[in-house]
């Protein structure tokens, strides 16, 4: 099903934010959330979001799928700080889509690098990252919680 990806603009579709954030809430267990309350790390002013939808028959209905989160860290780096399918919408190339759509969203700023974390136990995660070209950076203990680590991965442009 064609899927279409879209920026949110949290200060006009608070619906959407908070139907993301349900979406959130069901995929993420606590100790992998944000520092900040979902809604509020939408809002912030160095944060992005790409969500993707399809629709879903007649009327114009439309479901939401999944979404990607990044946040520029520095005029020259982003982070990946989100990203999500709805469980029964995984695998048909949706994550690869939204992750394919935040990266060029940095390439348009100049970024030269972008970094996120991921629980190695995050295979399918950590193997879709791998595909579109992130290296693995480091290995890094106990990140999430006192048994849940984290590998910081990297996209370099200019190595490409
Ligand atoms: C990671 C996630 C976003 C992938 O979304 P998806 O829409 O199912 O992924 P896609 O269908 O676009 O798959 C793209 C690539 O990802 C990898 N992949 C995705 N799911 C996989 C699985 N179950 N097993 C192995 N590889 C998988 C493959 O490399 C795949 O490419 P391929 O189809 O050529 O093999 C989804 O599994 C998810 O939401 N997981 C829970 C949340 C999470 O772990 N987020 C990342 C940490 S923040």
């Amino acid at each position: 099903m064609a899927v279409v990806i879209e920026e949110l603009d949290p200060r006009k579709s608070t619906e959407l934010v908070e139907e993301i954030t349900r979406l959130e809430k069901k995929i993420f267990p606590k100790h992998e959330s944000l520092s900040r309350s979902f809604e509020q790390e939408v809002r912030r002013k160095n944060s992005g979001l790409l969500y993707a939808k399809i629709s879903t028959g007649g009327r114009g209905s439309v479901e939401i799928v999944g979404y990607v989160m990044y946040s520029w860290i520095s005029s020259l780096c982003a982070s990946i700080t989100k990203l999500a399918v709805k469980e029964n919408c995984r695998r048909k190339g949706y994550g690869e889509e939204l992750l394919r759509a935040a990266i060029h969203k940095c390439r348009t700023r100049n970024i030269q690098r972008v970094c996120l974390h991921v629980d190695p136990e995050r295979i399918p995660a950590v193997l879709l990252y791998k595909k579109l070209g992130f290296q693995i950076d480091e290995f890094i203990e106990c990140y999430y919680s006192a048994d849940r680590n984290a590998y910081r991965m990297y996209l370099e442009f200019n190595e490409q």
